[in-house]
């Protein structure tokens, strides 16, 4: 029998569903930037991260964000993406970092939450890869380190309490328009720091 989706599918099921080919297309773009050839390769990688992370981070210090998602404080990860490019004796990105409000509207930071934290997910294949460039959670690769607990389950943990907020079918979309839009806001990243 063929999958559907349904109204009855979970919120996260639908998100990767809906982004399936914003998703895509950064996946490919990445790797034709060809992140493993070397450690200045892969720098870029570490730069586009820390652009995303650094537009996100006001997220992580909202209240009513934090009362819907667990241990939202220590799913932030900009000090991590920092640490790695310092490791790479990289320059910090610039100032010219559009950065999400503190104010922005709740389904939209869940749009913004769902890439950030999925995108950890494919981080453990990344992880696994950097590897050959001698890099690991205590040089270079910290960011994409998976959580004590397992990657798996700490995403599960997130997306029950993702699939649990109770939404209207407008705030549904806004938080499907604004994972497609972080998508392709990492992808705007990727253009800038692959050039
Ligand atoms: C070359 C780079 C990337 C590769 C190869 C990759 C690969 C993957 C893979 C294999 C998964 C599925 C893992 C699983 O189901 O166990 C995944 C999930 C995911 N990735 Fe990526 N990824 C990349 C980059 C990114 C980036 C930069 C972001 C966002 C900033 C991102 C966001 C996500 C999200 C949101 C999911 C969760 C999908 C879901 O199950 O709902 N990925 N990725």
């Amino acid at each position: 029998m063929t999958a559907s989706v349904t109204s009855e599918t979970s919120r996260s099921v639908r998100l990767k569903t809906a982004t399936r080919d914003s998703h895509g297309a950064l996946d490919k773009r990445i790797m034709a930037g060809d992140i493993f050839a070397n450690r200045s390769n892969f720098a870029r990688f570490l730069r586009v991260q820390y652009r995303f992370h650094r537009s996100i981070d006001a997220l992580y210090a909202n209240p009513a964000l934090d009362a819907l998602l667990p241990d939202l404080h220590e799913r932030r990860r900009l000090q991590q993406v920092r640490r790695d490019l310092q490791d790479l004796e990289q320059t910090l990105p610039g100032a010219d970092i559009a950065a999400l409000g503190d104010d922005l509207a709740l389904p939209a930071a869940l749009g913004w939450l769902y890439v950030a934290e999925g995108s950890n997910l494919g981080g453990t294949v990344l992880y696994k890869m950097a590897a050959a460039l001698g890099l690991d959670r205590d040089f270079g690769a910290r960011h994409l380190a998976a959580h004590p607990d397992g990657a798996a389950r700490h995403w599960r943990e997130f997306t029950a309490a993702l699939d649990a907020v109770v939404l209207t079918a407008d705030q549904e979309q806004q938080v499907i328009d604004a994972a497609d839009t972080a998508f392709r806001s990492v992808h705007g990243h990727v253009e800038r720091e692959f050039c």
